[in-house]
This record gives C-alpha cells, sequence and structure tokens, in this order.
C-alpha cells in the first residue's frame, strides 16, 4: 500500500478547508486509538443490529467507534439534515439520493451550496463500510474523516463546526438522540461525525438476482446474464480488478481515460507522478442504479463504460495492462450489461430503515 498524506489533502485537487481544521480532525477518530476514548452509553459494540448479506464479512469499524443502533438511528436524522449546511438548503442525501444506491443519478457533477458544482461525480454509498480509503483519490482514511469533508467544504456544505453543534443543541429532538448516542446531550463536532459514520457503515446490500441465484435463494439469471458473468472473469478480466464479494480490488488503476489527466486522481494524494490519472476501483454493486460513470461521471451509459474498456482505452505511459482492446461483439456486449445489471439489488434502493426518518 502507498503512503498516503490521508486528510492533510484535500480530496478534490483545491485546498479549501484549513490546516488547522484538519488538524484538530485527525485527533478525533484516531485509527490507531491513540485517542481518548468516546464515551458511549452504550459501549458495547452489536453488529448484529447491522444484518448481514448472505456471504458478506463482518463490518470492520473504528476501535473507539463501535456501531450501536442508537449511533446509527441519530446518524441517519443526521445524513437528511439540511441543516448540516451554512444555508440549511442541503443534505448528504441532497447528493446521495437512497433511489440511486445513494448515488446522485443521473448528474456527472452535483449542485452544492450557492449553486457551486462538485469537483467530481457523487458515489454510490452501499458498502463503504468495507472500504479501507475513501473518495476516488483515497483521500481520506475513514467514513468519520471523510464526512468532514463535505459538512466544512465551501463548494458543498460550508457550514462552522461551532454553529452546527449550537444549531443541533438548539433542538430538543437532537438533544435527546445525542444523549442516547453517546450519553451527552450536547452535540460536538466528533459526536456527529461518528453517528453520520455509523449510519453509513449500516448501508449494507447484497440482495441482488445475481446473489440470489448464487446463494439458491431466487430464481435463475438469465442466459444472457450468466454468459456475462463468464465474460467478465474470463475474455474481458473485469474481474482482475472489479474483484471480489463488492467486485473491486480497492486498489487504484489508470483505465486510459485520457493522454493527459486533467485529473490528477491518485497522484494528488502521494505526490507520484505514476500515480497520475490512477483512481479507486468502485464497487460493481448497484452500477445500474448510478450513472453516470467513473469519476467525471463522463459515460452516461453502461453501454458507453464497456465500449470504453472493449476500445482499449487512450495511449497513457501509466495504463493499466489490462486495460487493451477486448474485441468484444455486440453479442458479448450485450451479455456483459445484462450481467452488471444482475448486481442491482433494489430492495437495498427502498429499504425504509436508511430512508429519510419521518419527521416527529
Ligand atoms: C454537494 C454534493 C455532496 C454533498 C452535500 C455530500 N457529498 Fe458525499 N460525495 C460527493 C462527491 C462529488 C463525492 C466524490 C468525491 C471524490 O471522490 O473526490 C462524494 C464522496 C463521498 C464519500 C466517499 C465515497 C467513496 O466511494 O469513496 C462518502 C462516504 C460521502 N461522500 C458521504 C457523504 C456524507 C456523509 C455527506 C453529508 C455529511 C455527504 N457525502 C455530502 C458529493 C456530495
Ligand atoms: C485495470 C483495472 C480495471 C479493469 C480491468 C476494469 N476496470 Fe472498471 N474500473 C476501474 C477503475 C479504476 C474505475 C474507476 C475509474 C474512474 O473513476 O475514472 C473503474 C470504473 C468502472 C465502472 C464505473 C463505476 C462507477 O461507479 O462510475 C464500470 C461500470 C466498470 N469499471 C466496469 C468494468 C467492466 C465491465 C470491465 C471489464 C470490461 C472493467 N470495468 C475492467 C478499474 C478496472
Amino acid at each position: 500500500m502507498l503512503p498516503t498524506r490521508g486528510i492533510f489533502a484535500w480530496p478534490r485537487g483545491q485546498a479549501l478547508v484549513a490546516p488547522a481544521t484538519l488538524l484538530l480532525l485527525a485527533a478525533c477518530f484516531d485509527p490507531g486509538g491513540t485517542s481518548s476514548p468516546v464515551h458511549s452509553k452504550d459501549p458495547v459494540p452489536d453488529t448484529s443490529l447491522i444484518p448481514l448479506p448472505h456471504g458478506f464479512p463482518k463490518i470492520p469499524y473504528p476501535a473507539d467507534n463501535p456501531p450501536t443502533a442508537a449511533k446509527i438511528e441519530l446518524g441517519r436524522r443526521l445524513f437528511y439534515e439540511t441543516g448540516l449546511s451554512r444555508d440549511r438548503s442541503i443534505s448528504c442525501a441532497t447528493c446521495h439520493r437512497q433511489e440511486g444506491s445513494f448515488a446522485d443519478p443521473p448528474k456527472p457533477f452535483t449542485f452544492g451550496i450557492d449553486g457551486h458544482l462538485t469537483g467530481r461525480n457523487s458515489p454510490s454509498l452501499a458498502n463503504l463500510a468495507y472500504a479501507p480509503l475513501l473518495f476516488a483519490d483515497g483521500a481520506a482514511m475513514s467514513l468519520e474523516e471523510q464526512a468532514a469533508v463535505p459538512i466544512q467544504n465551501p463548494l458543498e456544505m460550508d457550514m462552522d463546526t461551532n454553529a452546527l453543534t449550537r444549531r443541533l443543541d438548539a433542538v430538543p429532538l437532537y438533544r435527546n438522540l445525542f444523549r442516547n448516542a453517546w450519553g451527552d446531550s450536547s452535540a460536538s463536532f466528533r459526536t456527529v461525525l461518528g453517528a453520520l459514520a455509523s449510519f453509513e457503515r449500516s448501508l449494507l446490500s447484497g440482495a441482488s438476482p445475481y446473489d440470489r441465484w448464487k446463494n439458491a435463494e431466487g430464481p435463475a439469471l438469465s442466459e444472457s446474464a450468466r454468459r456475462g458473468e463468464t465474460l467478465f472473469s474470463g475474455k474481458a478480466a473485469c474481474n482482475e480488478c472489479h474483484s471480489g464479494f463488492l467486485f473491486t480490488d480497492r486498489a487504484f488503476h489508470n483505465t486510459g481515460l485520457d493522454t493527459l489527466s486533467l485529473d490528477p486522481g491518485r497522484a494528488g494524494i502521494t505526490g507520484i507522478p505514476l500515480d497520475s490519472g490512477r483512481f479507486k476501483t468502485p464497487s460493481l454493486r448497484n452500477i445500474a442504479l448510478s450513472p453516470p460513470y467513473m469519476h467525471d461521471g463522463r459515460f452516461l451509459t453502461l453501454r458507453k463504460v464497456i465500449d470504453h474498456y472493449n476500445s482499449g482505452g487512450l495511449p497513457h505511459p501509466d495504463r493499466d495492462p489490462l486495460i487493451r482492446p477486448l474485441g468484444l461483439t455486440e453479442a458479448e456486449i450485450t451479455d456483459l450489461s445484462a450481467f452488471l445489471e444482475s448486481l442491482t439489488d433494489t430492495a437495498f434502493a427502498a429499504d425504509t430503515a436508511f430512508s429519510a426518518p419521518a419527521t416527529p
């Protein structure tokens, strides 16, 4: 694994958060566990409250932020809370919509506060509990760390953290929820982030037609999707990078999208020129729900993505050797699309456990 500067680097290629703020954040959720523990009312982790899809391993979580039902409940409400943005216009869900597997279909970029556009496409938030690095360039090392970025980013929610905690403390419902989750009715930025991360850890999705067929729990996949599965791990070798139960190797690759990368991708974090134009391999679960595709949403359809891979991509000194002309026929492209579409968990995209909570 290459060294990362983590949150000390701006994840979208713009240095907009004051370094002092980032230092404070770094002191929050410390993966090494050297920071003082969070005093939760219910310190016993109850991971059974996050039902694991068939075949999924237990979810990892930071030692100082075990998931609890109360944190998840608070995090869910915060996720849909427009009060997290300076002018109360934007919530996390504005850019991460459940019907799109918590991505923002169908736009390449999304409007944040004051009509600012995001610099990258808003990705799905399904199954991020397992992701060791967040953002397309891997700039954040935990969900706790990640959530601090959109809240403070002047292009997204532009919220002052003290103003945020004052705002939450003024609402009796939040005082109750914070007390239940953390044993303290006053919000802190750290407990806001911890609750958001706990909710996100609960967003597990693994009940697609493909899974149900594989686990002998549902009807057979179409012949076409089954031929597509064979192509995926055969002639097209997609599984070389989109591997494992989430269809991602969690690594960074240059897929030959550009001869000259406008977005430095992973190189923006590591400073290593060879990382230029390398991006995190996204999971392909629910991929049909979250167009457009790639870090900048340049491809509007899955067909366009497959056409790109089939062409072998553009020449770039660091293009991954696996990106080469594939020679897929029209029928094979149809089969590969059918396979990708079979990875859609429609129940997840409609599960009321993840929807906006009812207003009390
Ligand atoms: C204005 C739109 C916008 C808002 C508001 C927003 N996001 Fe995002 N989110 C994005 C974009 C765009 C990215 C991709 C950025 C990148 O990869 O550099 C992203 C990335 C993420 C990721 C990383 C996903 C991955 O696969 O690595 C997580 C987690 C996330 N957002 C959670 C949140 C949470 C929690 C909130 C609310 C506190 C939030 N987002 C608010 C647009 C938004
Ligand atoms: C060399 C590794 C590699 C191979 C091989 C590969 N991919 Fe990818 N794939 C990636 C990376 C990295 C990205 C993210 C690129 C970006 O964001 O610019 C990606 C993105 C995608 C996306 C868009 C995901 C999203 O959320 O926007 C789809 C769909 C996809 N790949 C499908 C495939 C298919 C189908 C194949 C086989 C034909 C394939 N990939 C082969 C690494 C790979």
